[in-house]
């Protein structure tokens, strides 16, 4: 009794934040989190205010209310939302992290052919978790790259500014819904900005985006970044989040550096971690990573009889396949999302 009651407790702690996950998720796809930033409310008025049914909104409440995410006063029957978690749940702002909840909700949809997965190996592909993951994609890390993207990740290649600014070739691969390249472009005007992605769908959307924006210097295209097209030459490559949940990552990484003209720089965004398990005990966002390439970014690529490298990957096998592809100038910097690592790559 005496060894087993403590992790019989952590597991009852465990269970519990995964029940608040899944609550985290319903109050972001009711609007619930919005509707209880704008101040206290019963739980009447809380459905009042997001137009929802009232019994299902009481029992919600009463969930995150035990959950410690929001305060109920029994005398005036209110719920209220503290203004610091407000800031991570609700808001049109990068801080909003609700969305999170959202992404291991859906990865649970997958569940039945993962579990399949692990008996008679293969994998689940990209297309099974398409459309939802393009726009959970989308939402989680648009606000995050409008605030971000030109301050933490351009400006931090000292230079690298101004050469945009004169105008250079630039590519994004694994663009997903294009938003960066959009964003390159709308900032860059003398700067050519190409997007490439497998999917689809993502790729309409960005194309749509850029026709809204009025963009003629940002091009979005399917295409699969292990076979680039001969003609294309580029003095910036980017990839945020698209290496380690590809088919054949060494053979982007090949193609990236051919397709680099000579002086150029490739920025590969990718998560940071360790290639050693012993070495990201202490990671507290280890967990998440392992569980988010079992539940997603290592069965796409073992779908497609892919290497299967996952999530996390790590810095010593990340530079050993950029040193492989032929960059050896390789400098890594700490991003300002915690689960990122910018590799600076010069060729
Ligand atoms: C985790 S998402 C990141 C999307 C986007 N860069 C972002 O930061 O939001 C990875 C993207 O890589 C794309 N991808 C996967 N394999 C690819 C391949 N072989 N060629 C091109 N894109 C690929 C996926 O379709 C997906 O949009």
């Amino acid at each position: 009794m005496t060894t087993t009651q403590p992790f019989a407790e952590r597991l009852i702690d465990i269970y519990a934040s995964a029940a608040m996950t899944m609550m985290i998720d319903v109050g972001h796809q009711t609007g619930l989190w919005s509707a209880l930033a704008e101040g206290p409310a019963t739980s009447q008025g809380l459905a009042d205010r997001a137009d929802l049914n009232e019994r299902y909104v009481r029992e919600w409440a009463g969930a995150v209310t035990c959950g410690r995410i929001i305060d109920y006063d029994p005398e005036t029957k209110l719920f209220s939302l503290p203004p610091e978690h407000a800031e991570s749940l609700s808001g049109d702002t990068g801080k909003n992290r609700a969305m999170s909840a959202s992404m291991i909700t859906f990865f649970g949809t997958q569940m039945k052919p993962i579990v399949k997965s692990f008996r008679e190996g293969g994998g689940v592909p990209y297309s099974a978790y398409r459309p939802e993951f393009t726009d959970l994609m989308d939402e989680m890390r648009r606000r995050e790259y409008d605030e971000l993207l030109i301050d933490r990740y351009i400006r931090v290649v000292p230079g690298l500014e101004d050469r945009l600014r004169t105008g250079i070739s630039v590519c994004d691969i694994g663009c997903g819904t294009g938003h960066n390249v959009n964003i390159l472009a709308g900032e860059y005007p003398n700067s050519t900005i190409t997007g490439y992605d497998i999917a689809e769908d993502a790729i309409s959307v960005g194309n749509a985006e850029a026709k809204e924006l009025v963009l003629a210097n940002a091009k979005l295209e399917v295409q699969d970044a292990a076979a680039l097209p001969d003609d294309a030459q580029f003095d910036l490559i980017t990839t945020f989040d698209a290496v380690h949940d590809q088919a054949q990552p060494q053979a982007s990484l090949d193609e990236t550096f051919r397709h680099l003209n000579e002086g150029g720089l490739y920025l590969m965004i990718d998560v940071k971690a360790s290639s050693n398990l012993e070495e990201n005990l202490d990671n507290p966002m280890a967990p998440w990573m392992y569980t988010v390439s079992t539940m997603h970014c290592m069965t796409v690529s073992l779908a497609e009889g892919g290497a299967g490298l996952g999530t996390v990957w790590g810095e010593q096998l990340a530079l050993e396949m950029l040193g492989r592809a032929g960059f050896t100038n390789v400098e890594i910097k700490p991003s300002t999302n915690p689960l990122n690592n910018i590799y600076i790559c010069r060729k």
